[in-house]
């Protein structure tokens, strides 16, 4: 297991032991909505040898996959994408339990690797597949469930991916909020000793609705 990069980073995710403070309310509804801008930097390509992870592996425990996966209802029918898929768990249980397939994109080699390995040890390996990918960078439409357990700013930074989702598609983030798009549900997932919570949310998103522009 992985576990690079700097503290502060150890610290935002550590914080998941915290109960998540409710996501921010949306703006005031001045026009129709439009789709996010990006107001972040370029991305480096993930063979840059500068290009770290935006955020490290820590997994989410067994116990909370189970329920993300009730709680979007995850069935054979699905096709299920993790978004930072670490060691290939979500995907791989999904497809264990409920025969769903799924895809894993993972930007660290060696997870996806890893991933691989335990998918074919599971017995899913037909139904699975893991790709060393940058997910700022992916088409999200194929997805019917789409599973998160990334930053808040990672999940705005795909807001404008998010929104193209097809319609009906199930969101889950274990613990973060999306900014400025009320979850249709929150689901608590504690465990004893560590607060764990799961928001929800089905495509259309409602996303946030820019201000007018102001008068010349
Ligand atoms: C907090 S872990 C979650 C792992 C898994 N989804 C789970 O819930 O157990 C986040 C993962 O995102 C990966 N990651 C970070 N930045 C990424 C990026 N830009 N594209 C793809 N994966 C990324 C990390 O390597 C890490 O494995």
């Amino acid at each position: 297991m992985r576990r690079r990069t700097t503290f502060a980073l150890l610290a935002s995710l550590a914080g998941c032991a915290r109960a998540p403070s409710p996501p921010p309310a949306a703006p005031p509804p001045e026009e129709p909505a439009a789709e996010p801008e990006t107001k972040f930097a370029p991305l480096l390509d993930i063979d840059d040898p500068a290009r770290e992870p935006d955020v490290v592996f820590w997994p989410t425990p067994p116990s909370v996959v189970e329920k993300m996966l009730l709680a979007v209802k995850v069935t054979k029918d699905d096709l299920v994408y993790d978004l930072g898929s670490g060691d290939g768990r979500i995907v791989i249980e999904a497809a264990r339990r409920f025969g769903a397939r799924g895809v894993g994109y993972e930007i660290d080699a060696k997870l996806v690797e890893e991933s691989r390995k335990k998918a074919k040890e599971a017995g899913v390996d037909h139904l699975v597949s893991f790709e060393r990918k940058d997910i700022f960078t992916l088409d999200l439409t194929p997805a019917t469930v789409i599973t998160l357990y990334i930053l808040p700013g990672m999940i705005e930074r795909m807001l404008p991916q998010l929104a193209r989702v097809r319609p009906g598609t199930r969101i889950i983030s274990h613990n973060f909020p999306m900014k400025g798009v009320e979850p249709d549900q929150v689901i608590n997932a504690d465990e004893p000793g560590r607060a764990h919570s799961l928001l929800l949310w089905t495509a259309p998103l409602k996303l946030p609705r820019r201000a007018p522009a102001a008068a010349p």
